[in-house]
């Protein structure tokens, strides 16, 4: 049978290379023969190996039939050992055994999220293939991710994704090795995250009266929109991430992005009307104050953050904060007068400053997006750049970690292709699946030195044009593959032919899981 993937490109299966693994490890060594698992195989695996086990287990049952019990020895073996590099790990197939060995279970599960690959596509489904042969071509495979920093964001300010939705998605992360979900959770069109402290974050500033459909003519549904997640809820995403190695890094907007606080409320603001949750997209000019009860305001928030999350950093947003109503407002320029700070751009250091320290003293630590660079970056903060080369330049020559996340290559709202009549309306941009390949998160002028303050890169899915998460997984994938892949494999291992070999078998496994991915084009090369 033909499946999507295949029928986009062109292929017959019997065409696929056998061995498709994404992201490359970085190293693949073809033996002779094959292992074929069977209804009597068992998983191997002591009581530390135990839930990489049942992760493997719960995998297979369903499309194998197989019950595949775990008990401390099996013929697939689960090994902790020393001695193999951070999140590394070894996954050798002989025709009687397949062990995987690592030094830590974040190791032992990326050599499962492999072996899961080194089976037919079917092993992806959730129905059982009766006839398959459950077979494993045999291979000594090493490996271990480039960056630390592997990640994937997504905003469910502008669209609400439900806690179901944001499961599958952590899933999608796990199977492409990304160890990071940077949760986008505040807006100007909506706060997602109950905080007990404040609850008209949620019962106001969780609702929005419309939603808009396109910027320009301004059109709008006439629907209103909303939800949010309740501290149980959180929870229960942070901990299945953990389960799949994924830190969940919370964001939460200041001083722009916080319109849908100042809604709730209005003493944040600087304006003395009362204002609706925003039903616009773009960038918008109600930011918070600078007064001490707006910062001890936003400690409580990140307080109750803090316990929710164990991430060590916290992402305070920071980007897009117009400065027209700090200027224009009497109370605001008396207030930088008394701080002795020189200009809005200053103020806005001091702002993060206060968090920065503030998170510090709490053990954890502060990142932004680049326009946290203004009037200089605090002394803890680490930034996440997505503009241009020049912030990460400015920071890692003062020494501070960024994560690499540019509009260029990682804005995954972005359109895939140039042919744009017969696509879902996005915001605008062209990210093709092969520029994302390209992304060199070292930039060229970076000495050795520099480039260790370069933690990884990520992706990014803004909603204002992504209504539901079918089309997240539409714009994630396959980009999120290729990212996927420039953030773990080797440099020198990256290569575009072999990258688009490997794709339709990963196609095939997204079919399986029912994932919305877009077919890339493989008829017009100009054109992914
Ligand atoms: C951003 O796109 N405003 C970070």
């Amino acid at each position: 049978m033909l499946t999507a993937a295949l029928l986009g490109l062109a292929l017959a299966e019997s065409e696929l290379p056998a061995v498709s693994i994404i992201p490359q490890p970085v190293s693949v060594k073809p033996t002779n023969g094959f292992f074929q698992l069977n209804h009597d195989t068992a998983i191997g695996a002591s009581k530390a190996e135990r839930a990489v086990a049942n992760y493997l287990a719960q995998r297979l049952r369903p499309s194998t039939g197989f019950p595949l019990p775990i008990q401390s020895q099996g013929s697939i073996q689960l090994k902790l050992e020393k001695g193999h590099p951070n999140e590394g790990y070894r996954l050798s197939v002989t025709p009687t055994k397949v062990e995987i060995r690592a030094s830590a279970p974040n190791g032992l599960l990326y050599g499962v999220q492999s072996l899961l690959q080194l089976f037919p596509h079917q092993a992806f489904g959730d129905k059982a293939y009766q006839g398959t042969l459950w077979t494993l071509p045999c291979l000594e495979i090493k490996d271990q991710p480039r960056f630390a920093w592997r990640g994937a964001h997504l905003d469910v300010g502008r669209h609400f994704m439900p806690k179901e939705d944001v499961k599958r998605y952590i899933d999608l992360l796990a199977m492409h090795k990304l160890n990071t979900f940077h949760f986008h959770l505040t807006e100007d069109q909506g706060w997602r995250i109950e905080i007990k402290k404040y609850p008209k974050l949620t019962e106001v500033g969780a609702w929005r009266k419309d939603t808009m459909l396109k910027y320009s003519p301004k059109t709008y549904s006439g629907q209103p929109h909303g939800g949010f997640y309740t501290q149980d809820e959180i929870r229960e995403i942070v901990a299945y991430a953990s389960e799949r190695f994924i830190t969940v890094v919370p964001e939460i907007e200041m001083p722009g992005h916080a319109r849908a606080a100042i809604a709730a409320y209005p003493e944040l603001g600087n304006l003395p009307n009362k204002l609706d949750v925003f039903t616009d997209w773009g960038v918008c000019e109600d930011i918070l104050n600078v007064e001490e009860s707006t910062i001890t305001f936003m400690q409580d928030v990140l307080t109750e953050v803090m316990d929710l999350f164990p991430s060590k950093f916290i992402h305070i947003g920071g980007d897009e904060a117009p400065k027209k109503q700090w200027e224009q407002s009497p109370r605001v320029q008396a207030r930088m007068k008394e701080l002795g700070v020189k200009d809005e751009h200053a103020l806005q250091s001091w702002f993060i400053g206060r968090m920065d320290k503030f998170l510090d003293s709490k053990g954890r630590r502060l990142i932004g997006w680049s326009e946290i660079l203004e009037g200089g970056l605090a002394p803890g903060a680490a930034l996440m750049v997505w503009l241009g080369n020049e912030g990460a330049m400015t920071a890692v020559k003062s020494g501070h970690d960024v994560v690499m996340a540019q509009t260029s290559h990682t804005y995954f709202d972005y359109y895939q292709t140039r042919k744009v009549a017969t696509e879902p309306h996005s915001i605008g941009g062209y990210v093709p699946l092969s520029k994302v390949y390209s992304y060199e998160p070292i930039l060229p002028e970076m000495t050795a030195e520099q480039a260790k303050h370069v933690m990884g890169a990520q992706f990014q899915i803004w909603t204002e044009y992504i209504p539901n998460f079918k089309r997240v997984e539409y714009h994630a994938f396959p980009r999120g593959a290729a990212l996927a892949e420039v953030v773990w494999s080797p440099k020198e291992a990256r290569d575009l032919e072999s990258f688009r070999a490997r794709l339709p078998k990963h196609l095939l496994r997204l079919d399986e899981m029912q994932v919305g991915y877009r077919m890339p084009n493989a008829f017009d090369d100009t054109d992914d």
